[in-house]
């Protein structure tokens, strides 16, 4: 996956100017055992610069951050700025630090950012190349399951804010992606399975092989030594590949790019039900049962799915029913402050057979009654 199209114009000094309006959605990803080690060669490559920063947070810099810097070889110095890790660093605080951290070294619009971290370093560190001088580019360097297929994938950036998560952001494609599979080696394994739950939406939404060998993997992939299987490379590449081929087409939104919320009009009613303590891929899996059962009641997929998407969910240890303590009514209604509500009727994007997505003819949503959503909550 090579970005292409003509080279960005250069400007006061600057040697590239950030990924823009009019850079496509698929820009260079590399996936490589011991690719960290290489991120200094392929950001001056994809992105050359006079500066580079490293952003990374507490837990996964003291692990990796020293091996990115010496990537760049010993003639250089390279910045490291540390964020606090979680969710709750994702918010336009941390983003105004950055920032300011930035201005405090003086670094001008000849800078390229490397984001170092799970799917929060690289919305945060990704919302701030996107605007800092106007943006300037970034090197995604994802180290959990979940960044590394989905989160890095896109050109997605965002910050959090008390009304709600991603609600402030900016699409800003990275120059390139660094995956290195041996990273998840140190990653919990709560969050490896929560990272296997979009992998299995890629299958579900876009390529039933995919699914097929992804299931029979898994015992492998999530097994110790799992991070340097065959099987875990096939499961990165395989869903980066899905991920890309419907961003590329849809790079806002506006139509197919629709599928990928798949499981997510519940899920992430789950996830706020939960306050948050729940991780994204866990409400994710239970969101694609439930909207599996959706699909089945309204007659949009085919009988069975939903025993085939949750015999998948069961294997990678994923729950499939929300938490028995979780007020439904709570759920149904938090589906409708989901961005995919409009006009009262909640859409959801359903899948018609493994592989196979509906609503083609309808933008790739499908609204649907509550009375649906409350008899599918079991
Ligand atoms: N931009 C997009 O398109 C997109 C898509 C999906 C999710 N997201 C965002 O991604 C975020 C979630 O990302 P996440 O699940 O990666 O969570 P995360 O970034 O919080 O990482 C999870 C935890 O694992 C630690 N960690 C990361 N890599 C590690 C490693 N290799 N070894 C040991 N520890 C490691 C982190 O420090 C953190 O504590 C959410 O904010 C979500 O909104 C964005
Ligand atoms: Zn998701």
């Amino acid at each position: 996956m090579v970005a292409g199209g003509a080279p960005p114009p250069l400007d006061r000094g600057a040697t590239q100017l950030p990924a823009g309006a009019a850079v496509p959605a698929d820009a260079s990803v590399t996936v490589a055992a011991g690719a960290v080690d290489t991120v200094g060669e392929r950001a001056r490559a994809a992105a050359p610069a006079h500066r580079y920063v490293v952003v990374t947070d507490d837990r996964v810099g003291p692990l990796y951050a020293s091996r990115v810097v010496a990537s760049f070889g010993t003639g250089r110095s390279i910045d490291v700025l540390t964020v606090p890790h979680g969710e709750s660093a994702k918010t336009r605080d941390t983003w105004a630090r950055l920032t300011d951290e930035l201005l405090a070294l003086e670094c001008g619009r000849d800078t390229t950012l490397v984001a170092l971290g799970g799917g929060v370093v690289g919305d945060l560190a990704g919302f701030v190349a996107a605007t800092y001088m106007r943006g300037i580019p970034i090197i995604q360097v994802p180290t959990t399951l979940l960044a590394m297929i989905d989160a890095a994938i896109g050109g997605k950036t965002a910050v959090d804010t008390p009304a709600g998560k991603n609600l402030v952001g900016a699409f800003h494609p990275p120059a390139a992606v660094v995956v290195d599979p041996s990273v998840l080696r140190t990653l919990p394994a709560r969050h490896l399975r929560a990272g296997v739950a979009e992998a299995i939406k890629h299958g579900v939404i876009a390529d039933a092989a995919y699914f097929a060998r992804l299931e029979a993997d898994l015992p492998r992939i999530l097994s110790p030594g799992g991070a340097d299987s065959v099987a875990m490379s096939a499961l990165i590449a395989g869903s980066i590949a899905i991920k890309s081929a419907v961003v590329v087409t849809d790079a806002h939104e506006r139509g197919r790019r629709k599928i990928l919320n798949f499981g997510h009009t519940i899920g992430h009613a789950v996830e706020a039900a939960t306050g948050f303590a729940m991780l994204h891929g866990e409400a994710v899996a239970i969101g694609m049962a439930i909207e599996c059962r959706l699909a089945e009641l309204s007659g949009t997929a085919v009988c069975g799915i939903t025993e085939q998407v949750c015999a998948a969910l069961d294997t990678a240890e994923l729950p499939t029913v929300a938490p028995s303590d979780l007020d439904r009514a709570a759920i149904v209604r938090l589906t409708h402050a989901d961005k995919k509500a409009r006009a009262g009727a909640v859409e959801y994007a359903l899948p018609h057979a493994i592989g196979e997505m509906a609503g083609a003819d309808r933008g790739w949503a499908v609204p649907l009654p509550d009375a649906f959503v409350r008899e599918a909550l079991v």
